[in-house]
């Protein structure tokens, strides 16, 4: 079994996703999307950015590893009766089902991040984007002090070290990493452009119940609990994370749960 795909598909992070859809709406709306405009989300999740994209107008077609999210963006797909929205299978590694110059817009909100070879996904996006078009790529910045990355530093110490050779999915986070993937895949390093922007999650409940949320649907966090419960320290990783999440939380209301999280918004030019 390829490992990154077992990580997504293990839980379900639809649960996740849930809370993110506020956030994922307003960013695709700060993109230009046009009707009969050609977009592929890659690492798509289950439709937080391409069922919006196909909202206004656009052909969307949706990509990722887990054979569940991709099956639950159809459901929500169907559900709205966008035609004009699919999802299907594959690996931002190796996009070898789709043709070359196919898109006028890719979109990764991290997504692409977490697919292993990052020089073959930064290759890949541009093959697939038409000259002209533009990539526009969501990742979380290594060491942040906002949501996402503390959970995945305090998680990460909690688990084992990562095979030999693992390239963090935080790299993308980093500016002078990012240029060098696209500009050995052919983009000019004066067409990239980077800005720090803002996910925010919104969940209906306290963030010790957003905590126990992410500890049963979320892969990375599941594996660090599997990992501290081999160490006899899971009541240790719940405090840090219920921690985390209540002094990060913005809602006036101690029951709902408001959290912002820093990302690096990258636009490539093709
Ligand atoms: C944090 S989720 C983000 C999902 C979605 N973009 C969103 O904003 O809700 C990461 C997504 O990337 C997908 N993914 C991870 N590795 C991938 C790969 N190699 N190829 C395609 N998708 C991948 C996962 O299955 C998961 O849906």
């Amino acid at each position: 079994m390829n490992p990154n795909k077992a990580l997504w598909e293990k839980g379900d992070f639809t649960r996740i996703s849930a809370t993110m859809r506020e956030s994922g709406e307003a960013l695709v709306g700060e993109l230009g999307v046009a009707p009969g405009m050609s977009v592929l989300d890659l690492g798509c999740g289950d439709g937080t950015t391409a069922l919006p994209a196909a909202r206004l107008g656009a052909d969307v077609l949706g990509i990722d590893i887990a054979s569940n999210l991709v099956e639950a963006g159809n459901r929500r797909a169907a559900a709205e009766a966008l035609t004009n929205c699919r999802f299907q299978e594959g690996d931002a590694s190796n996009l070898e089902d789709l043709a070359d110059d196919s898109f006028d817009l890719t979109v990764t909100m991290f997504g692409a991040m977490f697919a292993p070879r990052p020089f073959d996904v930064a290759n890949e996006m541009v093959r697939v984007t038409r000259p002209g078009g533009r990539i526009v790529m969501g990742n979380w910045i290594p060491n942040d002090p906002t949501l996402v990355a503390q959970i995945l530093k305090i998680s990460s110490a909690y688990s084992p070290p990562p095979p030999e050779g693992f390239v963090s999915p935080m790299t993308w986070g980093v500016e002078p990493e990012v240029v060098e993937r696209f500009t050995q895949a052919g983009v000019e390093a004066e067409r990239i452009s980077f800005l720090r922007d803002t996910y925010r999650f919104e969940y209906a409940s306290s963030p010790a119940d957003f905590v126990a949320e992410f500890r049963a649907y979320y892969g990375p966090t599941m594996n660090a609990f599997e990992a501290a419960e081999a160490n006899g320290r899971t009541d240790d990783l719940e405090q840090e994370l219920v921690a985390l999440f209540t002094a990060q939380n913005e809602s006036a209301d101690a029951n709902t749960t408001s959290i912002p999280a820093t990302f690096l918004r990258v636009t490539a030019e093709v």
